[in-house]
């Protein structure tokens, strides 16, 4: 059985906690979370709680297979580096950090350190996403033309009320909700139309007047020149987002026969995730009717999916599905259009792998200014892997 520990025990924590006590692949072996709150989460699971990653790896004695870092997004990298310390394979919560130079460190280390790191982009192991994106990229859609998708959903006034700083810059849903979509988008299309290389948007307040916007329309270009949207709210009465579409979180209301997503081909297109598809017959012409019909899938909780996927890649017998490179696309991406938000012009989303210079002038995702440890590839000894400093 593999032992895991599990790094922050809030809300997210305890379902992975929830999930690793129901398979029996796994055994919980500790929490790691400096609240006191944490205290009865370990003791209601019968384990011991440590402050720190640092304090479980230098006080415990224990040696776990893996380690689950769910704490905010500004502790992420951190916990990643305590992990490489270690040679403990990790699963890191999205997004992979809130600003680029972490990415950047993590990147470096991972050279020195060959042990694996999956992000928690857990949609990536929903059934519905899987088999839209095997249709995509089979080609039987013909040459990607576009791909449209919806976030809309209605947050209640208790979300803002309990959480004031969800009313102010920061606190809205391209901070949010945001990555979820596009590491969605760029998964769906990735295969077929590259990567997404430019940007544009623009937000607004207008609705709830909250000093943070509450809606934002974006415009995506791929490599291959296809073109994406996506109409994101928070304060929208719609049915058409991917929690209240897809069914996978029974915390949200579900509208089944609703799409949150549509991509369209020059031979076919595919609305997700009712998987309803629709091919041309012959020519492809608006005066013919075109054959429909749904894929068929089996729905499965992509969270235990994650987890049995994370068993895997600590087994080794697989790589992790999202990589840190990925999942920094879409950190890059989502970067890229609060930018673009900012300036009201077209921004080209960072690629780490090739720059490192521009990396450094991306805006920081959260309002945490700290300075952090610049690590470059080719100057880390083995010895000297540094956490970016504390925030
Ligand atoms: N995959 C998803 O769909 C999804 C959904 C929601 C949140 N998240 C991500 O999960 C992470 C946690 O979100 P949450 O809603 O559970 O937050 P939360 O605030 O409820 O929980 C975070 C916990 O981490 C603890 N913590 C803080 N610093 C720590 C440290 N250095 N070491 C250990 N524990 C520490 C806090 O005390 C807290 O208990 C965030 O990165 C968030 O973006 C993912």
């Amino acid at each position: 059985m593999l032992k895991i520990v599990v790094a922050g025990a809030g809300v997210v924590g305890r379902r992975h906690i929830a999930l690793i006590q129901q398979n029996p692949r796994v055994r919980l072996c500790a929490v790691v979370d400096p609240s006191p709150a944490a205290g009865a989460v370990a003791a209601a699971n019968g384990v011991p709680l440590f402050d720190s990653l640092s304090d479980f790896f230098s006080l415990s004695g224990m040696k776990p297979h893996g380690v689950i870092v769910a704490t905010p997004n500004n502790q992420h990298v951190r916990g990643a580096f305590e992990c490489l310390q270690h040679f403990t394979p990790a699963l890191i919560e999205k997004p992979l950090a809130d600003n680029f130079d972490d990415v950047v460190a993590l990147r470096a280390a991972l050279q020195f350190r060959a042990v694996p790191v999956l992000v928690g982009h857990h949609r990536r192991h929903s059934a519905s996403l899987i088999e839209a994106q095997r249709v995509i990229a089979s080609g039987e859609l013909g040459r990607i033309v576009s791909v449209n998708s919806s976030a809309l959903f209605c947050k209640p006034d208790s979300y803002f009320s309990e959480g004031l700083w969800r009313k102010q810059a920061g606190g809205g849903p391209l901070l949010i909700n945001l990555i979820h979509e596009i590491d969605n988008i760029r998964f769906l299309c990735g295969s077929s139309c590259g990567e997404i290389v430019a940007v544009q948007a623009m937000a607004s307040n207008a609705v709830r007047g909250f000093e943070v916007e509450d809606s934002a329309a974006i415009t995506l270009r791929f490599e291959n020149g296809s073109l994406g949207s996506l109409i994101l709210s928070d304060a929208a009465a719609a049915p058409r987002s991917w929690e209240q579409t897809s069914g996978e979180d029974p915390a949200y209301a579900r509208y089944p026969d609703q799409d949150s997503c549509f991509v369209a081909g020059t031979l076919g297109s595919i609305a997700i995730p009712t998987l309803q598809r629709w091919q041309v017959q012959g020519e492809g012409s608006w005066n013919e009717a075109m054959r429909s019909d749904k894929v068929i899938t089996t729905a499965a909780d992509p969270l235990v999916r994650q987890l049995e996927h994370f068993c895997d890649v600590v087994e080794g017998r697989c790589p992790p599905k999202v990589t840190v490179d990925d999942a920094a696309r879409s950190l890059s991406v989502t970067l890229a259009i609060i930018k673009a938000v900012q300036t009201g012009g077209t921004v080209t989303p960072v690629d780490v792998r090739h720059n490192k210079v521009e990396a450094k002038t991306q805006t920081r995702l959260g309002a945490t200014k700290r300075t952090l440890t610049q690590v470059r590839a080719d100057a880390l000894p083995m010895t000297e892997l540094e956490a970016p400093d504390e925030p």
